[in-house]
């Protein structure tokens, strides 16, 4: 259970309020409805404090000398307010902080600030992408100067946009320098491909790696940039965003199921963007779901139904191919009884799909052979399993911390599911340990508080000596585990040695791997395909 969070009592403009300790005063107004402007601060990533946006009044209770609460005539607590202004975004909540963000002084400090901004930027909102979505453009009308005292040829130019690398334009006269893009690549995603270069006005964003912007999230950096700095290849200039559409959707290009937005124009997917869900995807998507919609207008996709007839297919109408389905599923219940049907369902459907799926072979049909697994053998044990040491419909990647283990045998998580790679990531930031067991060098492995590289195909031996060592240990309870019995007996007739010479790994080192395991209070088990196939 979450540990209950301490309370300090803030004021936030005249409305005293109760928030969790430690949070930053620009989350902590926004429980009275007070939102504090902001560019680089962002709720995902680190703050630090560059872009100035945030300024405000801050004060708190004042002290005397010998460490009593100072008191006006009347036994109010005094406050002493800072001599300058300070960002809301550095400043963590403690008990009497007192904040104004209503005056005079703090609205100068906002239009000051985005006059600043604005005298290097080309205020090309009519050709700019971001143009609508733009928080540069909104906090600008909400809070800047009505006029620039710039003129365009006073301000600093650019060669208009670059390509970053294959996916991802910059421009670097709208940059407003936040380094939102640095630190995600840095902070998240675990690719610290890109940096600032020069200084001044002609400081630039540039990457470094070869090649260019080498990442599987770099489309994450244009959600999160606050200006058209940065944009998509794929969706430069294919639409205006109050043109789209957006449809709610699930990715289906990996079994994370992360949760999308599909931006639509003319009934035709202009964009996928991510839609947030705390427990699945948080707010980011890989480049494969992000990018990878155009198969949807591929020439060789089926498009309407085809009927098997003579050996040949034929087109056919919905409805005719439903007709047809379902009088073989009546010929065959009528002839062999509803348990000779069988369902399969891809791991790549979404929930809701599966769920009426499942139902339909239950109720309609009244089978219960459901199954989705192509590579693993029946009574297997998986599905007792699964609720122990897998992930199921109750996890929350979000809350692996401390005291939990995650061993991922034969697993390339990047490739596989690119968007648990970064859950795995942040839970090892949140203090999770990782084990990882390959039989070549992956990403997750510099993440990993312990590797072991592999010999090719010794995964199952390895997955037998540690289970074989954490049987042994004697606190693992297999009674509910289908199979069990026999897969127990054959283990412990192995020799601990041969598993491990088999496994290409010291006895010691698998001992300690289990002493691991068995210390955790919460454990995860990920097999990939290369320990599958
Ligand atoms: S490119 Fe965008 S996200 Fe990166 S530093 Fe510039 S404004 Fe910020
Ligand atoms: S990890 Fe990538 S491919 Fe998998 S569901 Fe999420 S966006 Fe789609
Ligand atoms: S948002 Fe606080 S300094 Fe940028």
């Amino acid at each position: 259970m979450a540990n209950e969070q301490e309370m300090v009592t803030i004021n936030v403009d005249g409305q005293e309020i109760k928030v969790p300790k430690g949070v930053m005063l620009v989350e902590a107004t926004k429980v009275v409805n007070v939102e504090i402007p902001v560019f680089c601060y962002h709720p995902k990533l680190d703050p630090v404090g560059m872009c100035r946006m945030c300024l405000v009044e801050i004060g708190n209770p004042g002290k005397n000398k010998d460490g009593t609460p100072m008191v006006d005539e009347e036994g109010r607590a005094v406050i002493q307010w800072m001599p300058k202004l300070m960002t809301a975004c550095t400043t963590p909540v403690s008990e009497g902080l007192h904040c104004r963000t209503a005056n005079e002084r703090v609205a100068d400090a906002w239009r000051g600030t985005l006059e600043f901004l604005l005298t290097s930027h080309p205020l090309d909102c009519p050709v700019c992408d971001k143009g609508g979505e733009c928080p540069l453009q909104d906090l600008t009308f909400a809070f800047g100067p009505d006029m620039s005292r710039f003129y365009k040829r006073n301000k600093y130019q650019f060669e208009k946009p670059i390509p970053l690398g294959d996916l991802i334009w910059l421009d670097r006269e709208r940059c407003i320098y936040c380094a939102r893009c640095v630190r995600f690549q840095e902070q998240i995603a675990g690719d610290p491909v890109l940096k600032f270069a020069d200084r001044n006005r002609g400081q630039e964003i540039v990457t470094y790696s070869d090649p260019p912007f080498d990442s599987y999230f770099s489309g994450n950096t244009t959600d999160i940039c606050p200006v058209g700095a940065l944009t998509t290849e794929d969706f430069r200039f294919k639409a205006r965003v109050w043109e789209l559409k957006n449809v709610p959707s699930i990715c289906n290009h990996c079994s994370v199921g992360c949760n999308t937005v599909l931006g639509t124009r003319t009934d035709d997917v202009k964009r996928v963007m991510p839609r947030q869900n705390e427990w699945v995807n948080e707010m980011w998507l890989c480049d494969k779901g992000r990018f990878g919609h155009h198969f949807l207008r591929a020439g060789d996709r089926l498009t309407t139904p085809l009927i098997r007839e003579n050996n040949t297919f034929r087109p056919a109408s919905w409805e005719e191919a439903l007709r047809v389905v379902a009088d073989r599923l009546a010929e065959t219940m009528a002839s062999y009884g509803s348990a000779s049907i069988g369902g399969i369902a891809g791991d790549r459907a979404a929930n809701e799909d599966l769920y009426l799926f499942a139902r339909f072979i239950r109720e309609v049909v009244g089978s219960n052979n459901i199954d989705f697994r192509l590579q693993w053998p029946t009574n297997s044990g998986i599905e007792e399993a699964l609720p122990m040491v897998g992930l199921t419909s109750g996890s929350n990647l979000g809350e692996l911390g401390k005291n939990a283990l995650i061993l991922t045998i034969g697993a390339n998580l990047e490739e596989e599911q690119p968007v648990t790679y970064l859950r795995l990531r942040k839970a090892v930031l949140q203090g999770a340990q990782l084990l990882v067991a390959q039989s070549r060098e992956t990403k997750e492995m510099k993440d990993a508080t312990q590797a072991l590289l592999l010999q090719p195909g010794s995964e199952p031996y390895l997955a037998a000596a540690l289970l074989k060592a954490v049987l042994a240990g004697g606190q693992t309870d297999m009674s509910k585990i289908g199979g069990a019995p026999e897969v127990t007996a054959a283990i412990e007739a192995l020799s601990a040695d041969d598993l491990a010479a088999q496994s290409g790994q010291e006895a010691t080192r698998i001992q300690a791997l289990a002493t691991s395991i068995l210390a955790a209070e919460q454990l995860i088990i990920m097999v990939g395909r290369e320990a599958l196939a």
